[in-house]
């Protein structure tokens, strides 16, 4: 029987270039796409009930979908978080999950520095003013509030893994100071980026700006809320490229209100897109990207020539080149 591999949602426009690759190495296969990003468990299973390979972009891989799979051996996540999929399930059923984890570090990396930079020094404002001087014919800076300079103050780094060490070294001719949170940061990582880490608390009363790098868990999620919220400066700004769910919106919302912080720049959001009753909407100081932090043109070429080589490598019966689950190894 041929190997058969669905794609449960995606952003490629098509999979021709995918298939003729996989046809030009002979292998013998089915292709299946689907748009299923919002679909119930009961609309996600028939699609890929009897799939060997899943490959998922933002579709929700419960437990409930993949307790019913019937044939699938590999999950490839499209992208470097996998909290949409149900590890302890797929794992209890010798199901590997693969992700990307090498395919956007820098460009997530940049888009969060560009927010650093765009959140101090209040690049909206200065858009708005833009467009009021030329109206006026004489330069407004009305809608422009006080810009402290960076340098000398303080970066907090929440997460220094792959994306927040590239962070952490593009910022360093910035003049700041740099406290790092990873309490998971081996010492090796440490020493190599010349870091020490300090605990949460300490970057959240110290840092003028902080910045969130951490992959979404049962420990993570939630972690900017109003409690750790009020931690911060009233001068400080936040800034989420990393996930959504990391931050509580209504409580980030209320502080923006509040004038509790100064402002935050978001990239990613509970719900993607966020709904119109987001409470973010409308929140002060607030600048919002669309969950494009991944994106360069060459990134996208390269998670599809990343996830074609899990592909193929599945099909030569050899594991994928980063597996989420090694522990699947032990179910046999
Ligand atoms: N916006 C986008 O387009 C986009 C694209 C790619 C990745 N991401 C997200 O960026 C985030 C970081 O990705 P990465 O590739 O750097 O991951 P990574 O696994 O390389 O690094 C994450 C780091 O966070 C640390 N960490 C874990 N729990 C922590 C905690 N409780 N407190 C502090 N640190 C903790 C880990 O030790 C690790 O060093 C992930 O959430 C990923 O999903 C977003």
């Amino acid at each position: 029987m041929p190997t058969k591999i669905v794609v449960t949602d995606h952003l490629e426009p098509d999979f021709i270039w995918e298939t003729d690759q996989l046809r030009a190495r002979g292998f013998d296969f089915t292709w299946q796409q689907h748009q299923l990003k919002f679909a119930s468990e009961d609309e996600l299973v028939p699609a890929i009930r009897d799939a060997d390979v899943v490959v998922v972009n933002m579709a929700r891989m419960a437990a409930g979908v993949i307790g019913r799979l019937e044939r699938c051996r590999l999950i490839i996540r499209h992208g470097i978080g996998y909290d949409n999929v149900d590890l302890k399930a797929a794992t209890a059923k010798g199901i590997r999950v693969a992700n990307v984890p090498d395919y956007c570090p820098q460009e997530v990396a940049e888009q969060a520095v560009m927010l650093i930079l765009a959140a101090a020094r209040h690049l909206p404002e200065q858009l708005r003013s833009m467009d009021a001087s030329v109206a006026k014919g004489q330069w407004d800076f009305s809608a422009v509030r006080a810009v402290y300079m960076m340098e000398g103050k303080k970066l907090g780094i929440v997460g220094c893994g792959r994306i927040g060490s590239r962070v952490l070294r593009m910022t360093a001719g910035f003049g700041m100071t740099v406290l790092v949170c990873d309490p998971y940061l081996p010492d090796k990582e440490k020493k190599a980026l010349g870091i020490e880490t300090v605990p949460l608390e300490r970057v959240l009363a110290e840092s003028d700006i902080v910045s969130v790098h951490t992959p979404l868990t049962d420990e993570t999620r939630g972690m900017f809320n109003a409690r750790t919220l009020a931690m911060m400066k009233p001068s400080a700004v936040l800034v989420n490229t990393a996930r959504g769910p990391l931050v509580v919106d209504a409580d980030l919302a209320q502080a923006l209100r509040d004038a509790r912080l100064a402002g935050a720049a978001i990239d990613v959001y509970d719900f993607e897109p966020p709904r119109r009753d987001n409470p973010l909407f409308g929140a002060p100081n607030l600048l919002m990207t669309p969950h494009l932090s991944w994106y360069s043109e060459e990134s996208g070429w390269s998670i599809r020539e990343k996830i074609l080589e899990d592909i193929v490598r599945f099909l030569e019966g050899k594991p994928p080149r980063f597996t989420v689950n090694p522990d699947v190894e032990r179910q046999g």
